[in-house]
């Protein structure tokens, strides 16, 4: 699979990965992975295969296991797709964060889960958004950037997100929410969350996401992608 270039954007949840992810793939005509989905899909499967998320040989087995189908819909939102049944909504709350962020932590989880992520890997090439895409997942990534924002921040612009799908949600409830996410994904065994060596970090906390796009787009050109 080599020759196929990758652009990888890893950082904690709320910095604007999955916006700038969104924006790179459509501009560039590039596959997207949203590696989350799939961590959180395998919460949202535990749940209605009536497993804990603390028992771990049968979370691995929900993820070994996974009939997960992702889709694009005529918005060009992804929908994602559990046994046939869509489950985007459900699997974007904050009990479904929180799922992710439990059954992430489990090392069988994140081998059965490993094979899923590769195949994602194909021509034109692929922008891959998560916690452990430069570091674990595409190491050899062309490209690797790390976006992140403070836990206040974040916070705020979750609770907007929220607020205007008509969630009803509380905002010092989310910012503690951000925080032990962030502790658990940070200081987990296995692939914390953590910027690859490699890779370029920038701090979106001030800035506005067109702006944080234009200085990522900078780093594209830089690379010869376009
Ligand atoms: O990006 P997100 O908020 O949808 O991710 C949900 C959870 O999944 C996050 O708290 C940690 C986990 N995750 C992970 O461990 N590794 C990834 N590559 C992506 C997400």
């Amino acid at each position: 699979m080599s020759g196929v270039p990758v652009i990888t954007v890893d950082g904690p949840s709320g910095a604007g990965k999955g916006a700038i992810s969104y924006m790179l793939a459509k501009h560039l005509g590039w596959h997207l992975l949203d590696s989350g989905a799939l961590y959180r899909v395998t919460g949202q499967a535990c749940l209605i295969e009536g497993v804990s998320w603390d028992d771990h040989p049968a979370v691995s087995e929900v993820a070994r296991h996974l009939d997960v189908v992702f889709s694009a819909a005529s918005n060009g939102e992804i929908l994602v797709a559990y046994k046939g049944v869509d489950v985007s909504g459900d699997i974007r709350t904050e009990e479904g964060g929180r799922g992710a962020s439990t059954v992430a932590a489990i090392p069988a989880v994140r081998a059965a889960l490993l094979q899923r992520q590769h195949e994602f890997k194909r021509l034109p090439g692929l922008v891959a958004d998560g916690r452990d895409m430069g570091t674990v997942v595409f190491c050899d990534a062309n490209l690797k950037l790390f976006l992140t924002a403070s836990a206040t921040e974040r916070a705020q612009r979750r609770y907007e997100q929220l607020i205007a799908k008509g969630q009803n949600v509380n905002l010092p409830r989310l910012l503690e929410d951000i925080k032990e996410r962030d502790a658990r994904d940070s200081s987990r065994e296995i692939s914390p969350l953590v910027p690859a060596e490699d890779a370029i970090v920038i701090d979106s906390s001030a800035t506005p996401i067109n702006d944080v796009f234009a200085q990522v787009m900078l780093e594209v050109k830089k690379k010869g992608f376009i």
